[in-house]
């Protein structure tokens, strides 16, 4: 969507993943001075994104939506704090009569009063999904919040949830900055990747502006290993995914905060040409991803999604690079450390299982 917006993926905090509707605005406190204390804002992350179950069930006789007076006793304190730490502030709300598990009122019949309501509150992002609907097209009904929010006048990022349904992909660049295209993620391995596979088959439709949505970062929130984070955080970053991260930030790990925060891997995320990367070579359970980088080079990922630790090597045939160059090779993942000079190809190590090498790839004239 051509609104000024998200030119790179959006990078922040998203309260469902971990906090579901137990969400309230002392614990989005608790994050924001988390956010500022580890100085995540730095390495880029600046969204704070309230999901579901911040609004009360009713609207006010005038059909003002309002915020759930109990949970969130100050909403424009709260977001006017989120400003103050220089961060950005951003709701959830959904083209049909109700949100999902009719947990508040829906924006159907409503967009131009509860966009105005926003902007005047300062939001900076609109999660917008597709429950409880009147049953018309989605493509009918998402374009009118998407209107709405552009007559306020106030740049407000447009992520669409509509699930991966309805070939978002296809109209989802003129309508919003990201779209959803997967079910809902969960903190398992078998979930977490099968919304990778999904997604990256759909990498033309992405670029500046307008992002394929995998759905939120689980990294952090216990059910996966370590190299299974790093590997679900390599993918989203190679796939120019969002970056919402979508554990409890007020407690979280070293290892967790060591992967979130690889600005190396993260600079793959933000690269300016914007392509999202794809999978290139499968060969059992080893696969070579690869994307371009604006300064010429490219990344690989060697992934090995088998059971046990394997080798594999990356061809530069596998990356887009002629067999002949001679290329510097970097490991993101381990400083951008220089491995070496290679030609032709590279061979990763005892990738363990479920996990990944990530490599920047230089190539150098002779
Ligand atoms: C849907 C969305 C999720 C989350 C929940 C909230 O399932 O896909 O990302 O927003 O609704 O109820």
């Amino acid at each position: 969507l051509d609104n000024g917006l998200g030119k790179t993926p959006p990078m922040g905090w998203n309260s469902w993943n971990h906090f579901n509707c137990t969400i309230t605005e002392k614990i989005v406190r608790a994050t924001v001075t988390a956010i500022i204390e580890k100085g995540l804002d730095k390495h880029g992350y600046k969204y704070v994104n309230l999901d579901n179950c911040w609004a009360a069930s009713s609207r006010a006789s005038d059909g003002t939506i309002q915020p759930n007076p109990t949970t969130f006793p100050d909403m424009k304190g709260l977001i006017d704090f989120v400003h103050s730490k220089g961060l950005k502030f951003g709701l959830y709300s959904d083209a049909g009569y109700y949100t999902c598990g009719k947990r508040q009122p829906g924006s159907l019949g409503y967009e131009t009063k509860d966009a105005n309501t926003y902007a005047e509150w300062e939001v900076d992002y609109l999660k917008y999904d597709n429950c409880e609907t009147d049953g018309s097209k989605p493509e009918v009904r998402y374009p009118v919040m998407r209107d709405a929010l552009n007559k306020t006048g106030r740049p407000i990022f447009y992520s669409l949830c509509e699930t991966g349904k309805d070939n978002v992909s296809l109209w989802g660049p003129k309508v919003g900055n990201s779209w959803r295209t997967t079910r809902d993620i969960g903190d398992y391995w078998d979930k977490m990747i099968s919304r990778a596979d999904v997604n990256a088959d759909l990498w033309p439709y992405a670029g500046p502006g307008g992002w394929n949505d995998p759905d939120m970062l689980e990294v952090g929130n216990g059910n996966m290993t370590f190299e299974e984070y790093k590997t679900h955080f390599s993918l989203w970053c190679l796939m120019k995914a969002p970056l919402l991260i979508g554990c409890d930030i007020t407690k979280m790990s070293d290892d967790t905060f060591k992967i979130l925060t690889n600005d190396h891997v993260i600079a793959v995320n933000q690269d300016p040409l914007g392509i999202q990367g794809n999978r290139t070579k499968q060969d059992g359970t080893n696969e070579i991803w690869q994307v371009p980088m604006k300064d010429g080079t490219r990344v690989a990922l060697a992934f090995n999604r088998g059971d046990s630790a394997s080798d594999i090597t990356i061809q530069w045939t596998d990356i887009g690079f002629p067999n002949s160059a001679s290329v510097n090779v970097y490991d993101l993942w381990d400083d951008k450390k220089m491995i070496g000079k290679f030609t032709g190809s590279v061979t990763a190590k005892a990738i363990p299982s479920h996990g990944v090498a990530m490599y920047q790839v230089e190539p150098v004239s002779t």
